[in-house]
């Protein structure tokens, strides 16, 4: 689906966006033994976007400027160039080397799956840079071999995830607009450390070190239940009322991310206080989102928690977003 110019000319450049998420609820089950946990989590798709244009090149590379560019690997490890080599496996004989320039929005290990973003980007724009052809289906199956979050990167809206979240199925829910804040943190988390430190918190409530704040045990004591989805939150996102959705968001890695970075404790006191409808931290953090009732109320706790100083910066944004998508008309 290579772009034809009007004279017929094949643009020889693709410009794609894909969005931050958030996860309503992330309910994380037993570790599986492969490094990865059992999840059922709801994704949530918002309107804040990483840019990246592929064109032809030599040899792949990639370039990153924004937000964090900085901290964003160039070589090899980079998310965007391993989807790259996934879809070229996928067809192989017409995918030539491509240069990716990914401009950074979304922050870095800050919980919001930027770098899946960045993926799923790279997957829809080499898929029309050349012209592969790939439907949907067959994309997602690519973006799984990326990453847990890539998948819902090409997919957007609100979704339920299972598996180790890449196993999608879109949430039917009325097309309300949510109002969100987002107060990005000074620091990073990486996710497997969250991911560990769950673990380690589960082990100590396990041996009774602790009461467990959510998982009672089940008859073996010693493993945490299989997670479930939270039919609350399910049927608040039915009914399209913010006060509902706001009252069920839950997250199981937040005590973790609590544990490594205290000081988020504050933030979400302070948006809470400051009249969210709910607060919780994005995935495995330090990114804490709050839900609003309205977007002037948005703009109102925007205000105010960038003045309480409990976080670096703020972002206004609303969810559902689609999925990473061509630009039209770019370049
Ligand atoms: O799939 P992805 O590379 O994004 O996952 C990053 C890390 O997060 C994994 O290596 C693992 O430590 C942790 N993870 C997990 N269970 C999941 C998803 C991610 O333990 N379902």
């Amino acid at each position: 689906m290579r772009q034809e110019r009007p004279g017929g000319e094949r643009e020889n450049r693709v410009t794609v966006r894909a969005p931050a998420k958030l996860n309503l609820q992330l309910a994380v089950g037993p570790p599986r033994g492969d490094g990865y946990h059992h999840l059922v989590t709801v994704f949530h798709a918002v309107s804040l976007f990483d840019e990246i244009t592929v064109e032809p090149a030599a040899r792949d590379r990639v370039t990153v400027t924004g937000e964090g560019a900085d901290r964003v690997p160039a070589g090899r490890d980079n998310l965007a160039l391993r989807a790259v080599a996934a879809l070229r496996a996928e067809v192989p004989g017409r995918a030539p080397g491509v240069r990716v320039a990914i401009t950074k929005r979304i922050p870095v290990a800050a919980g919001l799956a930027g770098g899946s973003a960045d993926a799923a980007a790279a997957l829809v724009a080499c898929n029309a840079l050349w012209g592969s052809g790939l439907g949907q289906a067959q994309l997602v199956d690519v973006a799984a071999k990326v990453g847990s979050d890539v998948p819902f990167g090409l997919l957007g809206g609100t979704a339920v995830g299972r598996g180790r979240g890449e196993r999608l199925t879109p949430a039917l829910a009325p097309a309300t607009q949510y109002h969100w804040v987002l107060a990005f943190a000074e620091g990073q988390l990486s996710t497997p450390e969250v991911y560990a430190a769950l673990d380690r918190l589960r082990a100590r409530e396990a041996r009774g070190d602790e009461q467990p704040p959510r998982h009672q045990g089940g008859p073996g004591g010693d493993r945490p239940p299989e997670a479930t989805l939270d039919a609350g939150l399910m049927s608040a996102l039915r009914s399209g009322d913010a006060r509902l959705v706001g009252r069920t968001l839950s997250n199981d890695l937040q005590p973790a991310a609590l544990s490594l970075c205290p000081a988020l404790r504050k933030t979400l006191a302070a948006g809470l206080e400051l009249g969210a409808l709910g607060a919780l931290v994005s995935g495995s953090g330090p990114t804490c989102a709050f839900l609003a009732a309205s977007a002037k109320r948005a703009l109102d706790l925007a205000v105010s928690l960038s003045g309480a100083g409990v976080c670096r910066s703020v972002a206004r944004v609303t969810g559902p977003a689609p999925g990473a998508a061509v630009v039209p008309g770019r370049p």
